[in-house]
């Protein structure tokens, strides 16, 4: 069965093509609009929406075009159905449904995040399972007990900012841009250990919650107090992305192992943009040896927004279906719970 995924939830524009019959991803493309936003400061969601619009059916003909299919040979179409920009999750929407219709083949919705948490499945390990999901964005933070596909159940999630929204406000406070995950995990290389300490929010509040804002107002204090006016001195700036970085990889790690002690699994999938972050990475892959669980990743370009996880739920939920939704209408979530999330019949 060959999928076409359709991503335009934010900022990246995203196509994918699955094959279950094999070798599964045949192909993928990504349009960031990172460059664009970048002078505002943030997304400006109607911007995105018109990108997204400009930017699909090229993406959508290079990606059919590099795995020489023809859209005559699509079984279906999967777009991003939600959580996301309302506009820009309608872009997506539309041009799945309009393709779909005009070759006569289903139109199927997809959770964000469900895309998110299954990516690993697309790797060279895939993990089985049950396993415990730490979905970790811009817009979500929450760890899952994922029994299997469509089984999810939430165990925690943040109260207030995602981790990748801390990362970027206090990226943004240090003048590094938007959005600035990447670039203050590659300033806290330079920063020197120990020079400053953040707290570690809810670390011991007893439940598998997090909670990011606290700590970007303590970076803010903490810069009022000793950074010396602006501009920040490049070594302040390193030291302060060390310890932002180091306070939240340790919660992330540290709930994470708890997740894994509540739920007697030892399996961890870890997905979303900040799963790309090497600090994050380097201390689970500490604590797994020390704790004896297995760590799963999705292939690195494949942690930020993309199209090929969506084809990929798509496909794997056929797949595991009998039926598939034969109706025309079409709405999308822009607010969307995926543990309420049920496989159809
Ligand atoms: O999953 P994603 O592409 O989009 C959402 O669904 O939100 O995640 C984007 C988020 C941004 O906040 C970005 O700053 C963060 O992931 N991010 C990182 C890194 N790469 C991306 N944060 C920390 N370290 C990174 N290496
Ligand atoms: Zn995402």
């Amino acid at each position: 069965m060959l999928v076409l995924g359709i991503e335009t939830s934010c900022d990246e524009t995203g196509v994918g093509l699955y094959d279950t019959a094999g070798p599964g991803l045949l192909a993928h493309a990504l349009h960031s609009q990172v460059a664009m936003h970048d002078a505002y400061g943030g997304v400006v969601p109607e911007l995105a929406s018109r990108d997204h619009v400009r930017r699909i059916v090229p993406l959508a003909r290079e990606v059919l075009g590099r795995a020489d299919r023809r859209a005559e040979n699509l079984d279906a179409i999967a777009y991003t159905q939600g959580p996301g920009l309302a506009g820009a999750l309608l872009v997506g929407a539309s041009f799945a449904q309009g393709l779909a219709f005009a070759l006569g083949v289903p139109a199927i919705g997809v959770h964000h995040l469900e895309g998110h948490l299954l990516s690993p499945l697309l790797g060279a390990h895939p993990p089985a399972f049950p396993f415990v999901a730490l979905l970790v964005s811009g817009g979500h933070t929450q760890l899952m007990r994922v029994e299997g596909l469509g089984r999810y159940e939430l165990l925690g999630e943040t109260q207030d900012d995602a981790a990748g929204e801390a990362f970027d406000k206090t990226a943004k406070l240090l003048g590094l841009g938007y959005p600035g995950g990447p670039a203050l995990s590659v300033l806290a290389k330079s920063g020197t250990p120990g020079r400053y300490r953040l707290p570690r929010p809810m670390l011991a509040s007893g439940d598998l919650d997090f909670s990011f804002s606290g700590l970007k107002t303590a970076v803010l204090t903490l810069v009022r107090k000793e950074g010396g006016g602006l501009p920040l001195a490049p070594q302040f700036c390193a030291d302060v992305a060390h310890a932002f970085q180091d306070a939240v990889t340790d919660v992330l790690v540290a709930k994470s192992q708890a997740a894994l002690h509540a739920t007697n699994l030892y399996r961890l999938v870890v997905s979303g943009g900040v799963g790309a972050n090497s600090a994050l990475r380097s201390k689970l892959s500490t604590a797994s040896r020390r704790h004896r669980f297995e760590t799963f990743y999705p292939e690195l370009e494949l942690c930020t927004d993309n199209g090929a996880m969506i084809a990929y739920a798509a496909a794997a939920r056929l797949e595991a279906s009998r039926t598939v939704p034969t109706h025309r209408r079409f709405n999308v979530h822009p607010r969307w719970e995926l543990a309420t999330r049920v496989l159809p019949d």
